[in-house]
């Protein structure tokens, strides 16, 4: 068995010590039009999510630079760890369809399916490694608009904010 100190990665401190994050929020109706409408198709998207595990239907609406709207919703599957995020669907989809097109923002909504309100919901880990993924391959930040209660939007300027010191950061 090798030592415990043979077993460390170095990593420089520079690195370790320069990231901060930040969310923004702001109420819906300050935001521009854009940004309501992504949220709006997400909302809809919502509305057609196949959760009937979870009961958490989540919508996921993605920008790309060309104008396009793509959607995705929360696809369940009895046998659980088959299920794929809203963003996911919406993310892979738009890059399986128009590869060459770059993503620059997205909305996520969610809400409980006997619950009028939108609960809070931030990417998981791992959309925010698919979002990190394309981020890299485009070279540039997608913005992602987070919808919660009382019509709050989070707003993170890419997914550094969400996912710092994440793989591809080394
Ligand atoms: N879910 C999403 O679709 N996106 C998120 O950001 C968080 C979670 C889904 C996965 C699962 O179908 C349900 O919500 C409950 O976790």
């Amino acid at each position: 068995m090798q030592d415990r100190e043979a077993l460390l990665i170095e990593v420089p401190m520079d690195k370790r010590t320069n990231k901060t994050t930040s969310l923004t929020s702001h109420a819906y109706d300050e935001l521009p039009e854009d940004i309501r409408s992504l949220i709006s198709r997400a909302k809809k998207a919502a509305e057609k999510a196949h959760a009937p595990y979870s009961n958490f239907m989540v919508g996921a609406a993605l920008l790309l630079e060309d104008g396009n709207i793509l959607t995705g919703n929360n696809q369940e599957n009895a046998v659980f760890p088959a299920g794929i995020c809203a963003e996911r669907v919406a993310l892979t989809y738009a890059h399986a369809n128009w590869p060459h097109i770059k993503p620059l923002k997205i909305a996520v909504v969610a809400r409980r399916r006997d619950k009028e309100n939108y609960a809070f919901v931030t990417p998981c880990g791992i959309c925010r490694q698919t979002l990190t993924e394309y981020e890299q391959k485009f070279g540039s930040a997608i913005e992602i608009y987070m919808l919660g209660p009382d019509d709050q939007v989070l707003t993170a300027a890419g997914v550094d904010d969400l996912l710092p010191f994440k793989f591809s950061d080394f």
